[in-house]
């Protein structure tokens, strides 16, 4: 079992940053999901967490830069990790950050080499979550510069929004191995949105909370999709975010029609959905919020619960259309696939 502290508790913030300093990985909580964290300078940390999450090696890893508006400043991260920064990125970095955008810039080579996955690009961002800067702020003061985080899960599962969520994924590991810092449940509930920063125009590789429409104001910059020759991100497998049960994304007609023909001998089934539906006895059922970020909120939680419901499939109502929504159905997608 890992170690899990509430990160109310200083002493707590202050163990869990010795502990990367010293290599070993800490579930940290951030505004956005909980990261599996190690010092992104420290090619065995950096091993620890491709090998507890079972990730490929070359798939890339997030920077997290500390920020306190003192002696810390993002300012001072980017230098030691990017090469160059566009005049987008940075518009863009002093509109959003701290918060939830990671920015992929070309990388000062030398540095964080592992935790890039060996590309000449590093991913970096500053979280706005105060447990997530306390520690990066009390790590960086034991010398630690950056934090590579991917979301704390094992790969290609449901991306944790609590500290019980970071537990279960890694129950395999000892205390000794991973402490967990609790600070609540995540308020946005999915991961970053990621631009793309190396092509000389911004490029959408992830939508999360943060809109192409508030990039394209705060840059002025129109925001292009990716294409095939997007660099290589485990969150744009086309199947990922998947728990055990299949997901089934249906609009409500749909959804509806399919309850009618349920069978007795009908696999069990649980449903989220905006819309009320009838014929539901016998079935899970739980509320998707009308409202998208809400439903960002609640979303891995929710698949993570009616997972753990033990039935064999989660049919989601449709997300509706609009930029808002394009985080929620781009993870949903992504677990029916
Ligand atoms: O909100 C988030 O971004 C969370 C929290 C913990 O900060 N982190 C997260 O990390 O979602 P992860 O590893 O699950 O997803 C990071 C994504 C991956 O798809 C990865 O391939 C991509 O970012 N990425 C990281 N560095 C990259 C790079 N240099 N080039 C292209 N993609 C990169
Ligand atoms: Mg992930």
């Amino acid at each position: 079992m890992s170690l899990l502290l509430s990160a109310q508790d200083p002493a707590a913030i202050e163990a869990a940053a010795q502990r990367l300093a010293g290599g070993t990985l800490v579930g940290m909580p951030t505004e956005t999901v909980y990261g599996l964290a190690a010092d992104a300078d420290n090619p065995r940390a950096v091993q620890r967490i491709f090998e507890a999450k079972g990730r490929p090696s070359e798939h890339p890893l997030i920077v997290h830069l500390a920020h306190d508006g003192a002696a810390q400043d993002w300012r001072a991260g980017v230098q030691h990790y990017a090469r160059e920064v566009p005049a987008f990125a940075q518009a863009l970095m002093q509109a959003f950050w701290p918060g939830p955008l990671t920015l992929i810039l070309p990388r000062r080579s030398g540095v964080a080499t592992a935790a890039a996955g060996g590309q000449d690009s590093v991913g970096l961002r500053c979280p706005a979550h105060p447990v997530a800067q306390a520690l990066l702020v009390a790590a960086a003061a034991h010398g630690v510069q950056g934090v590579a985080a991917p979301s704390a899960n094992r790969f290609g599962r449901v991306s944790p929004t609590t500290a019980a969520h970071v537990s279960a994924e890694f129950e395999a590991l000892a205390d000794d191995a991973l402490l967990v810092l609790d600070g609540g449940a995540c308020p946005v509930g999915i991961e970053s949105t990621i631009v793309d920063a190396t092509r000389g125009h911004p490029v959408l590789l992830r939508p999360g909370h943060i809109t192409p429409e508030q990039l394209q104001a705060a840059c002025g910059e129109a925001v292009r999709e990716r294409d095939g020759a997007a660099p290589r991100a485990s969150g744009t497998l086309v199947s990922h975010y998947a728990p055990s049960a299949r997901v089934r994304l249906m609009d409500a007609r749909a959804l509806q029609a399919a309850l009618d023909a349920r069978t007795l001998q009908a696999p069990s089934v649980a449903v989220w959905t905006r819309s009320a539906l009838s014929r539901c006895s016998g079935v899970e059922q739980r509320t998707m919020p009308s409202n998208a970020e809400q439903a960002a909120q609640a979303l891995f939680a929710t698949l993570r619960e009616l997972d753990a419901s033990g039935v064999s499939q989660i049919w989601v109502e449709t997300p509706p259309d609009g930029a808002a929504w394009d985080g929620v159905r781009d993870r949903l997608q992504r677990a029916a696939a």
